[in-house]
Formats: structure tokens, C-alpha cells, sequence
């Protein structure tokens, strides 16, 4: 057998989990660009900049392994089967992920599926939406004087399901509420918030597709909510932010989308998104 063959089937592999970021291409790490660029594997999903695939070797294997909100290409035990499979091959993989692979993104559960089989990863960390959303909206989710504190919940679980372990009633006394994945039960969230005490007037936006060419922000109250986001439509995805610091966008709110005119190229709407 041929030297470099041997090398071949000796190689030990390693997945990466790399946080894409919330959305605009150029705000991926430059540790996980500088990886994306060397992968030999890329299992990517829905919501990561399309235009950074183009980063990757053109010899590069590209698996898309997307889950949209009512539809999966891959559940998620496939997915994480796919990873070791690959990496137990003696495959360097990135595995790409939208904002930051451990927030809401089942990167845990992929890392502890590597760890358990013996396999070698690393996590890149990635600048998540929770965080960027409102950064490009102009609401600091801190902001001295005003708010010392703040929380990331998914609102993907219904409240009024009995297994629901999201505890609203502790939710509605932080001060700035960042929520993911809350479209769909948005006016039932809003029904638990008021129940416990959060005022109908408490400050909220709702910003779609941030960081993009296509973002928008609804800013109206946690009364509103429900009603002011079903009137513009606002597409998914979507990140709701609850507190005073949402006032701060009627002075901040510096990015302003141009349609890719004189911007960075626009994040294109992929297969399965909404
Ligand atoms: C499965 S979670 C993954 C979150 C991701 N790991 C992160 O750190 O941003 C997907 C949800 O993140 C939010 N999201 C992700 N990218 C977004 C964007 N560009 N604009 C608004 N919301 C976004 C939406 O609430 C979406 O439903």
C-alpha cells in the first residue's frame, strides 16, 4: 500500500462546530472562517449566510442537513449519526450552524454524541442572533441606569402545553426578555406576561431576518405585540426583545438595509425558509 494511502486511513478526524453568526456573511468568526476555508466536510444548516458556502474548497463535500420550522431534510439523530460517521472516516468537518452553536442550536447535543464515541471536536463560537438582532436594531440589552440584567428564552414551547418547562412568571420580572423562535406562540406568550404582572405598556420590537439586507423592525409594545407583527406581516426568522432598552432604538437604530445596493451582498432566501 502506497505511503500516502496509509496516511489516508490513519488520519484521525475532527469535527468543528462552528457558530456562522446571526446572518450577515462577514460576521462569522475569523477562526471559523479560517476552518471553513480547510474542511474537507461542511454539514451546514437553513439559517447560515449562503454566500459563506462559497468559502469552502471547491473539492469540499457539502451537506446540507437544513431543519426548517415545519419541515426537516434530517432529524436530528441523523444528523449527529452523519457527524461521526464522517469524522470517525478520518474527515476534518465543520459542522455550520446558525449564530452560535450551543444557544438553542442542539450543538450539545452533537459535541456529546463526538465526545462519547472517543472522536476529537472543537467549538468555534459564534455571534448569535440573540445578541446581534438587537445590537442591529439599536437596543443595547444592557444599558447602565436603565437595565442590569437580561435573559435568551425559545418560545418555541407552548405555554399552555402541561410539559412546558418555561417558567413565564419568572420570565416577566427580568428586565430585557430576548426571545427566539417566538412568532408562532407570540400571543400566547403575551398572555402569560401580562398574567404575571408585565405591564401592556413595557417597550418591544420584534426584528426580522437581522443583520441582512432584509431586516425590519416592528417597535410597539408587549399590549401590541401580537397584533402589530401579524399587520406587517414581518416574515420569520424572528427575535422579540421585551424592556425599556427598546426605547433606546428610536435614537440608535443606525443600520439601515439597502437592498444590497452599497452594502454586502444580500443573504438569500434558501430552501425551506420561509
Ligand atoms: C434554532 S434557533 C438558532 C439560534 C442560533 N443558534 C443563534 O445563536 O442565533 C433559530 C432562531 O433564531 C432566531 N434567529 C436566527 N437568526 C436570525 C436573524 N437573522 N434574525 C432574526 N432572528 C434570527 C430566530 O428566532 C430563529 O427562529
Amino acid at each position: 500500500m502506497a505511503e500516502q494511502e496509509i496516511k489516508q486511513e490513519t488520519k484521525a478526524g475532527k469535527a468543528y462546530l462552528v457558530g456562522a453568526g446571526p446572518g450577515r456573511a462577514d460576521l462569522i468568526t475569523v477562526r471559523g472562517l479560517k476552518l471553513l476555508k480547510q474542511a474537507e466536510v461542511v454539514m451546514y444548516d437553513r439559517l447560515i449566510p449562503q454566500e459563506l458556502l462559497q468559502e469552502a474548497r471547491p473539492e469540499a463535500e457539502m451537506i446540507f442537513v437544513g431543519k426548517g420550522p415545519d419541515r426537516h431534510v434530517m432529524e436530528q439523530e441523523e444528523i449527529t449519526q452523519l457527524l461521526v460517521e464522517q469524522v470517525r472516516a478520518g474527515k476534518q468537518v465543520v459542522r455550520l450552524k446558525g449564530g452560535d452553536p450551543l444557544v438553542f442550536g442542539r450543538g450539545g447535543e452533537e459535541v456529546l454524541a463526538l465526545a462519547e464515541a472517543g472522536l476529537a471536536y472543537e467549538i468555534v463560537p459564534g455571534i448569535s442572533s440573540a445578541l446581534a438582532g438587537p445590537a442591529y436594531a439599536g437596543i443595547p440589552v444592557t444599558h447602565r441606569g436603565m437595565v442590569t440584567s437580561f435573559a435568551v428564552v425559545t418560545g418555541h414551547e407552548d405555554p399552555h402545553k402541561p410539559e412546558s418547562t418555561t417558567d413565564w412568571a419568572a420570565l416577566a420580572q427580568v428586565p430585557t426578555l430576548v426571545m427566539l423562535m417566538a412568532a408562532k406562540n407570540i400571543a400566547r406568550i403575551r398572555g402569560e406576561l401580562l398574567a404575571a404582572g408585565r405591564a401592556g405598556e413595557t417597550p418591544a420590537a420584534a426584528i426580522s431576518w437581522a443583520t441582512t439586507d432584509r431586516q425590519q423592525v416592528v417597535r410597539t409594545t408587549l399590549d401590541k405585540l401580537p397584533a402589530d407583527i401579524a399587520a406587517h406581516k414581518l416574515p420569520t426568522p424572528m427575535i422579540v426583545v421585551l424592556g425599556d432598552v427598546v426605547t433606546l432604538h428610536d435614537k440608535l437604530a443606525w443600520f439601515k438595509p439597502d437592498g444590497g445596493a452599497g452594502g454586502f451582498v444580500p443573504y438569500e432566501a434558501v430552501e425551506g425558509s420561509q
